[in-house]
């Protein structure tokens, strides 16, 4: 069945271009869209974005636009880059010193004629344009009096894949690789294609395509006759203005090499590094650069031989320089055998603690990989204290699409909302105003190279994502990276017009309701106040409230008969609120000002302290519990009147699993609420039945 469904034609998610059934927007749309005028020879990057407007506009107005040099009609529209025409130059001039990226979309009147401008500073500026163009008529906007320009604010917004050549994917929970089968890159990459269309069109421009732990068969992608096949993975990318990155083994002089040593200082090491590197560039000659997770979760790295991050990352740099590669080294380095129990050793300090003593000694074209918070994806947790204490290092922010810790694509958790105040949190880095968002995107330290990374949700299920409002999480990381400034609402918004159309304003609010409470209804019913984790070991699926899979050292929350939470004051615990800036230090370290959300992330309390809301932290727990799993009910019942309102086969996607959620998020309250009871003793105040 499932194979079946497989074989079918993917979704298009976002890029259905449903036929305009508005009369007057048909006819006004018709009366641009007959001419398309673009440059006699265009790129193979161009020719997309020709392929795109064409496809977009035969499907949304049933005709053929008509592809001319010199425009002959009344209206037309018009696509190019910088230094095509003077009439394009002009369009782009106030984009003189924003990123390549940019672009212009303009109505203007020449020669008696009117044409509506897509231009680019580059052609991949000019790709973006024709898809912006393509999503306002879908959205129903109005053609006749358009002027925008568009700058991204991040110049890499990229995504990580983390599949394996197996086929399979880590954290992977809606099917298969479509880069992958049986060890090999298949012959026919239709759904690579697929994707590439998908990303370009949310601005991604860059995709790390193998997972950041590489065994010892990823390992040889970077090898012919391997890259051979990576770069047919690369031409495809590429035409949609997509770099390629590779995750690499860093023991891969010995894996691939047969070197007895993957030392970062050992000449031979230095020199199979460089040679490979050279080998790269023949094959992929935009190669992206190297994705590096080492030393951590017992992945090989330079620790093995006396060395740090500094010689790992400036030897992989120094061999890519010449080619203008890049090195994304991850931060996700931590000890998982450490021994907690003095209460001073906290995972959550490890980044910060390995990274920050090497700031100004990395090669320029490394950047720092940083995921959002200290621990690991969780539902809830504080922002890395990592972003921004490092002035002198490119950085950029890691997140999660993929949702390991949320619900695995089973439960709705639109995640966008998250990474608004992830990217919104300041940092004190240079005095009030140094959010996130400006230290990586670079602005805030004036830096060039900076960004963020998430890995992917996709597999090769039909619809991509598993459940359909998880293809909410990938469009909204997209066009999120692109503006930061975009709210979590209208992004969601912009996400439901394009795959459900805006005609019916019930089925829009339903489903918008049901994004925009998801990620704090999954909160309520899975681990409550930061504390994080609580899920089956490994599989991070399922309520464990002891599941850490390091506990061997005891429970890693502390409860017991008084309290619970992790300590990690300076005053008493283990001193991780000491990594943040003031005024941010002092507010997680003092009960009186720490953010409820975030009560038992920093501080072990008894079940009986009162929150800033007033209830015990106890009763918060029974009543969020309960509130979370009545809202995961709501949200069935909710689905369950837009039957007939949608394709049947997305309603019953959403309908199958939405029920699932119900059900498992019972299953969570009840779990979650019996430990607390047990543990504390204290019943609720609402005398509601505890399990
Ligand atoms: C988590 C996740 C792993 C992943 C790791 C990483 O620990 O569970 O599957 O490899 O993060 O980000 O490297």
């Amino acid at each position: 069945m499932e194979l079946e469904a497989n074989h079918r034609q993917a979704d298009p998610c976002w890029l259905r271009y449903a036929p305009v059934d508005h009369p007057e927007r048909l006819a006004q749309y018709r009366k641009w869209c007959k001419e398309l005028v673009t440059p006699a020879n265009p790129s193979p990057l161009l020719a997309s974005a020709i392929f795109e407007l064409h496809q977009g506009i035969e499907s949304m107005l049933h005709m053929k636009p008509q592809c001319v040099a010199v425009p002959a009609e009344a209206y037309s529209l018009c696509l190019g880059v910088k230094g095509q025409s003077a009439l394009i130059d002009e369009a782009l001039a106030p984009l003189a010193d924003a990123s390549e990226d940019s672009y212009v979309i303009r109505t203007i009147s020449q020669d008696g004629r009117k044409h509506l401008l897509m231009a680019g500073v580059s052609e991949r500026g000019a790709l973006c344009s024709a898809f912006h163009l393509l999503r306002l008529m879908q959205m129903g906007e109005s053609m006749e009096v358009i002027n925008m320009q568009e700058s991204p604010d991040n110049g890499l917004r990229m995504i990580n894949q983390w599949d394996k050549l197996d086929g399979s994917i880590e954290r992977g929970y809606a099917g298969g690789s479509i880069f992958y089968k049986n060890n090999e890159i298949p012959s026919h990459l239709t759904r690579v294609h697929e994707y590439a269309r998908l990303l370009a069109s949310t601005g991604i421009n860059a995709i790390a395509i193998n997972n950041v732990n590489v065994h010892e068969r990823e390992s040889w992608l970077i090898k012919l006759p391997m890259l051979s096949q990576v770069a047919r993975i690369a031409d495809i990318f590429r035409n949609y203005g997509i770099t390629v990155f590779l995750s690499v083994n860093f023991a891969s002089p010995i894996v691939v090499g047969h070197l007895p040593t993957a030392d970062p200082l050992d000449e031979d090491v230095i020199a199979w590094w460089k040679q490979t590197a050279a080998e790269i560039y023949e094959v992929v000659p935009d190669f992206g650069g190297f994705l590096v997770k080492a030393d951590s979760e017992s992945r090989p790295g330079p620790f093995t031989y006396g060395r740090n991050h500094v010689d790992g990352a400036n030897m992989l740099a120094e061999a890519l320089k010449p080619y203008g590669g890049l090195v994304i080294w991850r931060c996700f380095v931590y000890n998982c055998f450490q021994d907690w129990r003095d209460r001073t050793t906290d995972r959550a300090k490890a980044a910060y603690d390995h990274f920050k003593p090497l700031d100004g000694q990395f090669e320029d074209n490394v950047i720092l990989q940083i995921k959002n918070g200290p621990i690991d994806f969780q539902v809830q947790e504080p922002v890395s204290p990592l972003f921004g204490t490092m002035p002198a290092t490119n950085q950029m922010l890691e997140l999660q699409i993929t949702q390991e810790y949320t619900g695995q694509a089973r439960h709705v958790c639109y995640l966008v909302p998250q990474w608004k105040e992830i990217l919104a949190f300041d940092t004190y880095a240079q005095g009030e105003g140094s959010e996130v968002a400006k230290i990586v995107s670079g602005s805030l330290y004036g830096r060039k190279l900076g960004g963020v990374a998430a890995v992917s949700n996709i597999g090769d299920d039909r619809n991509w994502t598993g459940h359909i409002l998880a293809q909410a999480n990938l469009y909204g990381y997209g066009r999120l990276v692109w503006n930061c400034n975009l709210s979590a609402e209208q992004i969601a918004r912009e996400w439901i017009a394009l795959t459900f159309g805006s005609g019916s304003t019930q089925r829009t609010e339903v489903i918008l309701n049901l994004l925009m409470t998801s990620w704090l209804t999954y909160e309520q019913y899975t681990a409550p106040l930061g504390v994080g984790w609580m899920v089956n070991p490994h599989h991070h699926y399922g309520p464990n409230v002891d599941g850490y899979e390091y506990s061997r050292w005891g429970t890693y929350h502390f409860a017991d008969r008084d309290g619970i939470g992790v300590d990690r004051t300076v005053k008493s615990g283990t001193g991780y609120t000491a990594q943040y800036r003031e005024p941010n230090a002092s507010r997680y370290e003092s009960l009186e000002t720490c953010p409820d959300e975030l009560l038992l992330f920093f501080h072990h309390i008894p079940y009986t302290h009162r929150q800033h809301s007033g209830k015990t932290v106890i009763q918060h727990i029974y009543d969020t519990r309960f509130a979370g799993a009545e809202q995961a009910q709501q949200f069935l019942d909710a689905w369950l009147t837009l039957e007939g309102q949608m394709d049947e086969e997305a309603f019953e996607n959403g309908r199958s699993r939405l029920l699932e959620q119900a059900e498992h998020a019972r299953e969570w309250r009840d779990q979650i609420n019996t430990y607390f009871y047990r543990k504390s003793g204290i019943p609720d105040e609402q005398g509601r039945t505890i399990y």
